[in-house]
């Protein structure tokens, strides 16, 4: 997470959060390849090693169809059912990472609630610190709230196409970090992602739409392969499922912010997904998305999940190859 926060002197805390690609293509680096100058280091904090009890905030107004692709991708990470490369050989290779017992994150991650802010109760525009204000509602509403699982909860609050987030589109897709007992009554990891298809598909839906107003048309290189078809037909919310994926890949090696980063400095970590925005497969990087599958419509894909489902899931920095890695990788 590129730091969104200390270039905005008035942030008092700063948030991991998913940074924008268009810097990643104009910085054009591309870690698919192994680097020594990646300084990735564990810094004695803990990872997410026990089982995931994962619990959905959906706030807004959210189409069912769109929330069947998100759940079904988050069924997919812990599912042996689909065939490789799956979401859960995908996620293997952010099992690579441990804490200092030895312990390696968890690959059993259960989706054990949802619930419904269709009621917008922090309003149409949120700050940062208001997501954590939609934790507590979910938490504390009657009669259907979640629990406050301080043991193995790990909370996603999703934000639906019309709501505006502070720094969403222009600097960030998405972040994680941990609420405060004073606003949620314990310190538990969460990560908000916001609607890729409507405020910035160009930002938030790469590869599946590119940042227009970046001045420049999509390369045409690769054969046109620059810009790929969402693979279940949803350019927003299967933009948001790589977020997603991105943000649960960084909160579990990196849940308070003391664990998995590189750079120096805890304010403006760069962490294990980080590293490898806008590589999808083989040869990724500098605005080429890398070797990935085509369905029998010509969608990208590089990933099976549960239901005959396809995704698109960016890489993950692989701690034992030094490299960015996935499993579709052709080489
Ligand atoms: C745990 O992490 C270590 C170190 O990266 C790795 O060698 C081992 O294969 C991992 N175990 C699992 C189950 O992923
Ligand atoms: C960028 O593209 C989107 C969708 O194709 C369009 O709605 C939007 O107006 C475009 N923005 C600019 C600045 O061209």
């Amino acid at each position: 997470m590129k730091q969104f926060c200390c270039y905005l002197l008035l942030c008092s805390f700063c948030i991991p959060a998913l940074a924008l690609p268009w810097s990643q293509f104009n910085q054009a680096k591309n870690y698919e390849g192994s680097s020594d100058l990646v300084d990735l280091q564990y810094h004695m904090g803990p990872v997410l090693s026990a089982p995931i009890n994962l619990y959905i905030i959906w706030y807004g107004h959210w189409k069912p169809t769109q929330q069947a692709i998100i759940r079904d991708f988050l069924y997919s990470l812990s599912s042996s059912s689909a065939s490789y490369p799956s979401v859960a050989d995908w996620w293997r290779t952010v099992r690579l990472y441990t804490d200092q017992t030895g312990s390696n994150i968890t690959g059993n991650i259960v989706l054990s609630g949802e619930f419904y802010d269709s009621a917008y109760s922090n309003g149409g525009y949120l700050s940062r610190l208001a997501i954590q204000s939609i934790i507590r509602t979910a938490v504390t509403s009657s009669p259907r709230a979640l629990p406050l699982n301080t043991h193995n909860g790990l909370y996603l609050v999703l934000t639906s196409s019309d709501v505006r987030v502070q720094d969403f589109c222009r600097a960030v897709c998405g972040f994680h970090y941990f609420t405060f007992p004073t606003i949620v009554g314990a310190t538990v990891p969460y990560a908000w992602i916001g609607y890729s298809g409507t405020q910035c598909p160009g930002m938030c839906a790469y590869p599946f739409a590119w940042p227009n107003y970046s001045g420049k048309p999509p390369p045409s290189t690769n054969g046109g392969n620059n810009i790929l078809r969402a693979p279940n037909g949803d350019v927003g919310a299967e933009g948001m499922v790589s977020v997603i994926a991105h943000e649960l890949a960084e909160v579990s090696s990196n849940p308070l912010v003391n664990a998995w980063y590189a750079g120096d400095d805890p304010t403006a970590p760069t962490e294990i997904a980080d590293l490898c925005m806008g590589v999808y497969g083989t040869g990724g990087g500098g605005g080429y998305p890398g070797k990935v599958n085509r369905d029998s419509w010509g969608n990208g894909y590089n990933v099976n999940g549960v239901k005959g489902r396809k995704f698109l899931v960016q890489w993950i920095w692989n701690p034992v190859k030094r490299r960015c890695s996935g499993p579709n990788a052709i080489d």
